[in-house]
């Protein structure tokens, strides 16, 4: 089956609808079985480009290919059957022109049959969102702290304090004209979040930003205790699977080292157990 022949039970319009009436559930995915773990639970699995830090171990999302891209979005398109699968544009695949940007989210489209695509940016991206939303491909767009830019900013810090929230209101207003059909909100202080989710129509999404946000995202590695690198404030852990795992790997290696691994459970004998007679 390729790629583009799931039909998505859940498509922008219905996340769009959301507003007002329920908080849309979003949570990151990189993995085939992450995604059959998370799908039951949300509105919206985010393929993002945080992968780049969290599977890839690289300092940032700089890094990140279109091959990375399409190969972790095919494989959580496969194991999600309800929730919207939306995939981040990586670095450098979508800032030149509008053009580059609808060859590069058409790709990601079509070779992973994810049904829209997010990119960060708001005033200078407008023209590119629109671009795109007349083309077939639904955008989400990302403000606040946008992790792309962290050499600009000088590190992930909050966005949007004093001076800088007009700056961020008139992001979050431009992305909504140009036709984004929601916007992801990061670290941006929550009062601020609060009014920009008072004052657009198409839902925003928080993380870091508050509980007055549409709806919330988290990296799913974050919230599971997977990812233990670091841990931004906003990060609730919901889990400890890291030091679960921890726990069971030194049992296996302590097991294979006193050669309790593999017992008679595990192993095939040299010959078949004689056949029950049957009465
Ligand atoms: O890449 C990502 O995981 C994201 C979320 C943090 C929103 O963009």
């Amino acid at each position: 089956m390729s790629a583009t022949s799931f039909a998505r039970a859940v498509l922008p319009p219905d996340i769009r609808a959301m507003k007002g009436r329920a908080p849309i559930v979003t949570l990151t995915a990189y993995t085939t079985p992450i995604a059959r773990l998370v799908d039951p639970h949300c509105d919206v699995i985010l393929v993002g480009d945080s992968l780049g830090m969290v599977i890839h171990g690289l300092p940032s999302t700089i890094g990140v290919t279109m091959e990375m891209m399409i190969l972790h979005g095919r494989a959580v398109v496969r194991g999600a059957s309800k929730a919207m699968v939306v995939i981040d544009m990586p670095f450098g695949s979508y800032e030149e022109s509008p053009a580059q940007a609808f060859r590069n989210a058409s790709r990601l489209m079509a070779e992973t049959g994810a049904t829209s695509v997010k990119l960060e940016g708001g005033v200078h991206m407008a023209e590119t969102i629109a671009f795109l939303t007349a083309r077939g491909v639904p955008v989400m767009a990302h403000l606040g702290l946008t992790p792309q830019s962290v050499n600009t900013f000088g590190g992930y810090k909050v966005v949007g304090r004093e001076g800088e929230a007009e700056k961020v209101m008139a992001d979050a207003l431009a992305v909504e004209a140009a036709g984004a059909y929601s916007v992801v909100l990061e670290k941006v202080p929550e009062g601020l979040a609060a009014r920009i989710s008072q004052r657009l129509a198409i839902p925003t999404i928080g993380i870091g930003a508050g509980v007055h946000c549409d709806g919330q995202v988290l990296v799913v590695d974050d919230m599971l205790g997977l990812f233990t690198e670091f841990r931004p404030k906003f990060v609730k852990r919901y889990g400890n699977l890291g030091e679960a795992a921890d726990q069971a790997i030194a049992a296996y290696a302590a097991e294979v080292r006193a050669r309790s691994f593999p017992g008679p459970e595990h192993s095939f004998p040299d010959t078949l157990p004689a056949a029950k007679t049957l009465k």
